[in-house]
């Protein structure tokens, strides 16, 4: 879909898609003095907006270092401007990350910005930027919503939607692992998409879910009843999405209390990348899962990318840094291609037509849903080389979100 027809959106369609809360966001007016945006031969100003606190702040600081390797790659520069970044801590909640974005748009004026991890907080700030027509690159929050009902031509991902790497999962867990699951996932929007999108698959293959849980979200609390409850169920097989500190506390648990090794453990990959694995240690081996990215997925671009970022920073690469990385080559592209005139309506057009060769395979941004057309791999944790790492042990081809709810 161009961008053009993404405007046919009609404001009352997007509120009811995304809800009263975030309305009282677009209720925001932005300041006459930034509206401009046309190239100015300075630099352009980049704000980035991304958790450095709470659970997921190890996913900010890797987006953040990825981005930054490849704008280092680029000289910092695109359409013969340098770019200038300009940084704030989103938090993990969606009033301050709506306070932070109109602090970088009005105050600071920059000309985009980049970032965003919890679903959450982009559906709260969706409105903002679609309100005051500001250019959002998401690196990496899912959100499904915003590639289907609360589509804005404003917000373009580089990442994933949570459906993407869990919808192929369920009907590869149903011929490969097993045909009853048990299913645990935070209890907010990524959770509940990740969650729906592999039951949808899991059940039209003919699968049965035992059980949901819906653990608190942002802080899990004590995961001791959560693992009993999964016990008493007694399931061939657990599915669940967890990231971050909370991938961590679920994990260990399920080691702990002897469910590793003996319940298979099938997850969106999130829950075991290699940003949490040490931590995890053995409670994660032979763990399966699906991601669009493996540190060990064998394509050159992958090999120079994580031996650089190794290099750069003396620890393994991991999907967020991938997608930040990522963010950073669309961004360049983008600015390529309009010259540096960082006219918001410009930089729409030219992000349609964004496709390259990833660490993560064949990258290409779809213009229905905004959001990658990508591989998607399923991982499995294994000791490669004395440390645990994700191998990849199949590729199950290219997917593009579908634009609505019809399949989870
Ligand atoms: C999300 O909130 O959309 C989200 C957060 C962390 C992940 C993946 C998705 O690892």
């Amino acid at each position: 879909m161009s961008s053009k027809k993404n405007r046919q959106f009609t404001r009352r369609e997007f509120l009811k898609a995304t809800g009263a809360v975030t309305a009282a966001y677009a209720a925001m007016p932005l300041l006459s003095a930034c509206g401009g945006g046309a190239s100015s031969g300075g630099p352009v100003k980049l704000g980035i907006l991304l958790p450095y606190s709470g659970i997921y702040a190890v996913l900010g600081e890797s987006i953040t270092e990825g981005m930054k390797m490849y704008f280092e790659e680029a000289n910092n520069e695109a359409g013969g401007r340098k770019i200038e970044l300009v940084t704030e801590d989103s938090e993990m909640t969606p009033p301050v990350a709506q306070q932070k974005a109109s602090k970088l748009i009005e105050q600071d004026e920059v000309d985009l910005v980049a970032g965003i991890v919890s679903s959450g907080v982009l559906m709260g700030i969706r409105d903002y930027f679609d309100t005051n027509k500001k250019l959002l690159i998401c690196a990496n929050a899912g959100a499904n919503a915003i590639s289907r009902g609360a589509k804005t031509p404003y917000i373009w991902r580089t990442s994933f939607s949570n459906w993407q790497p869990c919808w192929p999962l369920g009907t590869w867990a149903y011929e490969n692992v097993a045909q009853k699951v048990y299913v645990s996932v935070p209890d907010y929007g990524a959770g509940h998409n990740m969650a729906d999108a592999f039951m949808n698959s899991f059940q039209a293959a003919g699968g049965e879910v035992l059980g949901t849980q819906y653990t608190p979200f942002p802080q899990m609390g004590d995961p001791a009843p959560f693992i009993t409850d999964i016990q008493s169920a007694d399931p061939p097989m657990v599915f669940c999405f967890y990231s971050g500190g909370a991938a961590v506390t679920f994990v260990k648990a399920y080691g702990e209390f002897g469910l590793s090794g003996n319940v298979p453990l099938v997850c969106a990959g999130f829950t075991v990348e290699e940003d949490v694995l040490p931590a995890q240690g053995d409670a994660a081996l032979g763990a399966s899962s699906g991601l669009h990215w493996a540190l060990k997925l064998d394509n050159e671009e992958n090999k120079k990318f994580t031996a650089a970022y190794k290099e750069r920073t003396g620890k393994d690469a991991n999907v967020f840094a991938v997608q930040g990385y990522d963010t950073g080559r669309v961004i360049v592209d983008m600015l390529n291609a309009v010259e540096g005139d960082t006219n918001t309506d410009k930089m729409i057009e030219a992000l349609g037509g964004v496709s390259f060769n990833s660490p993560r395979g064949p990258f290409s941004l779809d213009a229905n849903s905004q959001n990658p057309l990508q591989h998607i791999y399923v991982r499995e944790v294994q000791e490669v080389d004395g440390a645990l790492h994700n191998v990849v042990i199949k590729d199950l081809g290219p997917f593009a979100d579908p634009g609505d709810d019809s399949k989870g």
